[in-house]
């Protein structure tokens, strides 16, 4: 008999067509259930699809008493209890490169947008208010000799940074390891993290959310920041003090901010909501066509690795050091 999958939610039908040729396939999204339930009803199930937005902490992962795997359709991970899973002899995957491309051109249309306010600009005429060329009419800033702080010189950082160089930029970084050969190859320099606080006139993190990156960007750090800086952020809402942010952004401490994730998500903080110098966008880093089908083949054939007995490829790297 074919093994038994559970899919959180409904992603590429294409994908859901293999999944089906391959598993008995359930999916939570639709069935009135939640995810306990369907584990509970079904304790044979062997492997567990899950998106960024489904908590699975120790009760799904105890509920899933055969569960070999845990594929997680996202490059993060922190809405598993990936420790307990491993604890538990589970194996759990993530979809990292696929996606690399897309979020990085989302931090640079977001870093774009604010900086040369696209939004209040196209709202503006869209109101009628263009009535004419004007020199002082909806002035930005400029990206060109600007410095880009990069934190976090992972695959989305480098993407990002480089995308920026492209602009003029000059990359500064702040990573947990430093990487000499990007700094040889593209010229990216090296500084502690609240130096790139300081001398950044762009600040994008690209940090896993973890305990100890949990509102990194506190009034301390936010109030390091250059007046004029415009910070944007594709990685995790977790990162932030939203509040703190919408705060320095009211009280014109900062230029303005781009947004894909957020500290409650799916809710936003209001105050971010009403005011004219952020960009706001609904967690969609890796929205591309491109990128979800190939990030609904990974979960695939990560789930069909490991039902085989084969170690599956995009195993997260705390998997990696007690495999
Ligand atoms: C991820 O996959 O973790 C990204 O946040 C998607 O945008």
């Amino acid at each position: 008999m074919k093994p038994k999958v559970v899919l959180t939610q409904k992603y590429q039908d294409e994908a859901i067509e293999i999944l089906k040729e391959r598993f008995r396939l359930i999916i939570v999204e639709g069935s009135g259930k939640t995810l306990l339930d369907i584990l509970n009803e079904h304790p044979d199930t062997r492997a567990l699809i899950g998106f960024l937005s489904d908590p699975i902490g120790r009760d799904v992962i105890d509920a899933g008493q055969n569960l070999e795997i845990i594929a997680n359709y996202a490059v993060g991970y922190n809405n598993i209890d990936f420790n307990y899973a491993i604890q538990k002899g589970i194996a759990v995957t993530n979809t990292p490169d696929i996606l690399t491309g897309a979020t990085a051109d989302l931090a640079m249309a977001l870093l774009l947008s604010v900086a040369r306010r696209i939004i209040e600009a196209d709202r503006y005429l869209r109101d009628g208010k263009f009535t004419g060329w004007g020199a002082n009419l909806l002035l930005g800033k400029e990206l060109n000799g600007c410095n880009m702080g990069v934190i976090g010189m992972g695959r989305i950082g480098t993407a990002t940074a480089l995308r920026a160089k492209g602009f003029g930029m000059n990359v500064i970084y702040y990573s947990r390891t430093r990487k000499p050969e990007l700094e040889k190859l593209h010229g990216f320099i090296y500084k502690e993290f609240k130096e790139v606080i300081r001398e950044a006139d762009v600040v994008s993190p690209h940090f896993p959310a973890s305990p100890a990156t949990r509102h990194l960007f506190n009034e301390e750090i936010f109030g390091m920041m250059k007046k004029d800086a415009i910070f944007i952020n594709v990685a995790r809402g977790d990162l932030v003090d939203e509040k703190v942010l919408a705060d320095k952004l009211e009280q014109g401490e900062l230029f303005g901010a781009g947004l894909d994730v957020y500290e409650f998500e799916p809710k936003v903080t209001e105050k971010l909501n009403r005011l004219e110098n952020t960009v706001l966008v609904p967690h969609i880093g890796s929205a591309t066509f491109t990128a979800r089908m190939g990030m609904a083949r990974m979960t695939i054939e990560n789930v069909t690795r490991a039902l085989n007995g084969e170690t599956p490829v995009n195993l997260i790297d705390e998997c990696k050091k007690t495999a």
